[in-house]
């Protein structure tokens, strides 16, 4: 459209609007006098294009289209996304999925949606509390309290929802909620939601968080420390030992958000806990997700009988909202019962991620802390180069893996992050290495 065209159209659309605002009512019931004295709004705050999201959205498209790149998000997966994924008609070496045990796609897990499927339809239709309860969410919950050997755990239909809806009915004006500062978004908004007091120690660091407790434990009623048991941009750990004796000494919650450790940690993937070898009832609150290795959707919470049955009963994003569709819990309840009878697949896991940090540093790539267990970045230090790199190994190689882009983590850390799957091989890895070798020595010239 023309610079001339486009501005006919704003005045005309100006025009319409003057035309058609609605009348404001006077509380004397006439419309027409309020209208008369109703004060101008400015039109930034009446339009959603001049929304701050929307203006950085127009920035960041700007920058992609100069830089002759294509937006790297919303990728479309044509068939089942695993080690490799069929993107634009073609078939690519695929890092940009957690599905890290190839347990979505698995003929036997799709069965056992299909005939959760078949038996109770596609959805339960209410909240569990009504009349939206099915056995198999009692399975599924029973198998996941297993897992961590807990009283019982309990299912939300979202991962990013559990997060919210756990930490803003637990927590309230006078407690203090401290987290990692990495932690994800779903535990920040939870947290904001609360009302709690909310405070950030350094990822990573059980002294810093020590010394936050030592000075504000005291200042506060309930105190809930929340850390991740794999850490998705970073690929590193927590030291889980260390943070159940600071957990201890200072009388406070422990929480772990095991979205990407179930599946990954511990020899046959149950998590952290196994990892360490720890008592999970250790930890007061165990938070997963059924969208990664459990190849669903949603999220859990496991622990003691009354912290489920409080959060059963009253968390907002339980209560209010309807219950698992059927053929959604079926593959959960699938993965959980094949991960025992399968550890080969962790095992595979663990290697081949292991590899490709063992390579990807003898190529002289910066892995920052991943200690190589599914994922592992590699930080480039700039979004421009971070963007260019992703998208030429996508058109050029067949390999797809995301940018992480500012303001995601700052600028001097943007980078490729790969996700590895049970079923990557070693020649996956040789060729996408070499490829990224290639186009990074290409960047320095
Ligand atoms: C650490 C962490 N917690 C929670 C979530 C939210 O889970 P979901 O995507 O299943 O809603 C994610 C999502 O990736 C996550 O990485």
């Amino acid at each position: 459209m023309t610079a001339h065209r486009s501005d006919l159209k704003r005045q005309l659309l100006e025009q319409a609007r003057k035309r058609t605002a609605p009348r404001a009512a006077s509380p004397n019931g006439s419309a027409s006098a309020a209208h008369a004295t109703a004060t101008p709004v400015a039109e930034r705050f009446t339009r959603f294009d001049a929304h701050p999201g929307y203006q950085q959205l127009a920035m960041l498209r700007q920058g992609a289209e100069q830089l002759g790149l294509k937006d790297p998000f919303f990728k479309v997966h044509e068939g089942i996304a695993g080690a490799t994924s069929v993107i634009q008609g073609t078939s690519c070496i695929n890092f940009a999925s957690y599905n890290y045990l190839g347990y979505s796609g698995d003929p036997r897990v799709t069965q056992a949606a299909a005939d959760a499927l078949t038996r109770y339809g596609t959805s339960v239709s209410a909240s569990r509390v009504v009349s939206g309860e099915r056995p198999i969410h009692h399975e599924l919950e029973q198998a996941i309290a297993k897992a961590y050997q807990a009283d019982d755990a309990v299912a939300f239909v979202s991962g990013h929802a559990t997060n919210v809806s756990t930490l803003g009915y637990l927590l309230g004006p006078k407690d203090l909620v401290l987290h990692d500062e990495y932690i994800h978004n779903s535990s920040l908004v939870g947290a904001q939601l609360s009302g709690a007091k909310r405070m950030s120690f350094t990822h990573n660091d059980p002294e810093a968080l020590d010394a936050l407790l030592s000075r504000h434990r005291h200042q506060f009623e309930r105190v809930i420390v929340v850390i991740e048991g794999l850490y998705s941009m970073d690929g590193d750990i927590p030291d889980l030992p260390r943070f159940i004796e600071l957990k201890k000494r200072h009388q406070v919650w422990l929480m772990v958000d095991e979205a990407h450790s179930f599946g990954v940690m511990g020899a046959t993937g149950l998590g952290l806990h196994e990892h360490f070898a720890i008592d999970p009832t250790e930890v007061d609150i165990w938070m997963g997700t059924m969208s990664k290795t459990l190849s669903g959707c949603g999220g859990y919470i496991a622990g003691n009988k009354a912290l489920v049955e409080t959060l059963r009963y009253f968390a907002p994003g339980f209560l209010y909202s309807v219950g698992m569709p059927a053929q959604v819990a079926a593959p959960s309840i699938k993965v959980l019962e094949l991960m025992q009878q399968e550890p080969e697949r962790v095992e595979n896991l663990h290697t081949i991620s292991r590899y490709f940090l063992q390579q990807a540093k003898a190529h002289g790539m910066d892995t920052g802390h991943s200690i190589g267990a599914a994922v592992v970045p590699i930080i480039v230090g700039s979004s421009p180069l971070a963007a260019h790199l992703s998208h030429t190994l996508l058109e050029q190689y067949h390999i797809n893996v995301q940018p992480i882009l500012h303001p995601a983590v700052p600028e001097k850390s943007a980078r490729l992050r790969f996700f590895l799957a049970h079923d990557h091989t070693q020649a996956h890895i040789d060729q996408t290495l070499d490829a990224l070798a290639t186009l990074l020595a290409q960047a320095q010239t």
